[in-house]
């Protein structure tokens, strides 16, 4: 839609009732901060212009990285307050839509259905309304007898409030769509609260008094309209958040086992005939490529996995995992590491910041770190290397087709050339030829008659 439309994104409150130093609107649902989803709807709905107004210091700015303009409200209390520090940039700017940056579930069409009734009724407010959800805490929209809006009035301290205003169940949203002069106007009447907030819904009751055309129009979606207040109201909103993100990857070709015990931060992309396990958690720019199984009890956070892997019980983090390979279970996949096609990382194995080649084995209890690990190589059980010096970090070159006996300690840096062996127990700390191999132990020296030497000896206490 390409209009002229101006979206303000209120995003300065102090969010006290979330006892947290992070500001509210920086809390994540499902990975990403509250008030990126609210910019996401306002740049959908197709928004020429979107305004977040923050207050300095708290990172909300540094949060938009230059995504959104930006309007620091350093004066005053209150969403009349947060709008005013807008102001020049909303004036003379036509239709302006007024958002609140704790509402992480506002959708594009919501907004839009919002502004076309704006638009088409010439009205001077549009009030954003709906009455299916608990209006607990919320604004309650006063109706004059003919239907029409007459004034908002807040609920938060609800003691000294008449039975009739709490037994209203339409709530002001916080969502609006203004003209922006008649709001600006109406913004410079509005009182200062006992509270020390200038409050926007009273803009309402002034345009009324002017005799100015006000509209209510219900939100077709009722958790669209859910505020985020306090961490109770968070969980609830990203539990919903959780279950469209898991709906829209199902609806696209991905099994869940266990939807319920799944999560996925927004911005994870999973490939048809993918089937994710119970207890897996999906995090961060995570991307999984097609008919791969992966769970169950995994965390995956800001990795990319190819198709048909197979990964069970694993911990991956900041690394690539290519075609066919088998992870775990009971792996962890540190920064840096990067598994060949059809290579196989097993059970109790941690990996560093290596490669490890197509086809490539690490089974069975080993840590690999700084390593280049050659195709086809063969690491036997608790093969590790001694990457640390207790200074530095050096590199370990395994080459192409290596079998490393059991309890091999490679100590970097060092080589093992192409299709080399190491002995079991031995201990690398030369560079081992192709082809040849590395041992490095005492020689086994057998006490013959041992048994029958030892067989009459009283046994010690
Ligand atoms: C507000 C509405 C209420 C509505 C509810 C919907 C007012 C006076 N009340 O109440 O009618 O039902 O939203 O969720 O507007 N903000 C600023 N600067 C400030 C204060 C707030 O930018 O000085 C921002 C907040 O970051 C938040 C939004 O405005 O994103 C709403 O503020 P909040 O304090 O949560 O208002 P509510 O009490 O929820
Ligand atoms: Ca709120």
């Amino acid at each position: 839609m390409a209009r002229d439309l101006t979206v303000l994104i209120m995003a300065a409150g102090h969010g006290t009732r979330m006892r947290s130093s992070l500001a509210k609107v920086l809390h994540p649902v499902c990975g990403r901060p509250m008030v990126l989803w609210v910019a996401a709807a306002a740049e959908e709905a197709g928004a020429n212009r979107v305004v977040c107004i923050t207050r300095p210091g708290e990172g909300v700015a540094e949060c938009l990285d230059g995504r959104l303009e930006v309007a620091e409200q350093t004066d005053g209390e209150g969403t009349g307050s947060a709008v005013l520090a807008a102001r020049s940039m909303i004036d003379g700017a036509g239709t302006v839509a007024v958002l609140s940056g704790d509402h992480p579930l506002m959708t594009a069409d919501v907004i839009r259905d919002m502004v076309e009734t704006h638009d088409r009724e010439s009205a001077a407010a549009t009030v954003l309304t709906t009455e299916d959800l608990d209006p607990a805490g919320y604004g309650r929209v006063i109706r004059a007898p003919d239907g029409s809006i007459e004034r908002i009035v807040e609920t938060k301290n609800p003691d000294n409030l008449p039975a009739d205003v709490l037994a209203i169940r339409e709530i002001n949203v916080g969502t609006y769509a203004f003209d922006a002069d008649e709001l600006l106007s109406a913004l410079d009447e509005v009182k200062t609260e006992a509270s020390g907030e200038r409050y926007l819904t009273t803009v309402v009751e002034i345009l009324r008094e002017r005799g100015r055309k006000l509209v209510a129009h219900r939100a077709a979606d009722a958790l669209a309209a859910a505020g985020v207040n306090d961490r109770d109201e968070l969980m609830e909103i990203e539990a919903e958040a959780r279950r469209r993100l898991i709906r829209e990857h199902a609806l696209a070709g991905v099994s869940f086992t266990s939807p319920e015990t799944t999560t996925s931060d927004a911005g994870v992309e999973i490939g048809e005939d993918t089937t994710i396990g119970p207890g897996v958690s999906l995090q961060g720019q995570t991307k999984i490529g097609r008919g791969s199984r992966i769970g169950p009890h995994s965390t995956i956070t800001d990795a990319s996995i190819g198709d048909e892997v197979t990964l069970s019980h694993a911990v991956l983090t900041e690394c690539t995992v290519h075609d066919s390979a088998t992870i775990g279970p009971f792996a962890y996949l540190r920064p840096g590491t990067e598994i060949g096609e059809g290579a196989k990382v097993g059970t109790y194995v941690e990996i560093k910041n290596s490669r490890i080649g197509a086809g490539a084995k690490v089974p069975h209890l080993s840590y690999i770190g700084d390593a280049d690990v050659g195709e086809g190589a063969n690491l036997g059980a608790s093969s590790i290397t001694a990457n640390y010096d207790g200074r530095r970090k050096h590199r370990t070159k395994i080459g192409k087709g290596v079998k490393t006996g059991i309890h091999t300690s490679l100590v970097a840096p060092v080589d093992v050339g192409d299709d080399a062996y190491t002995g079991a127990g031995s201990v690398i700390t030369e560079d081992v030829p192709d082809g040849a191999l590395g041992i490095s132990r005492p020689e086994q020296k057998n006490v013959e008659g041992y048994a029958e030497r030892v067989k009459d000896q009283e046994p010690r206490e």
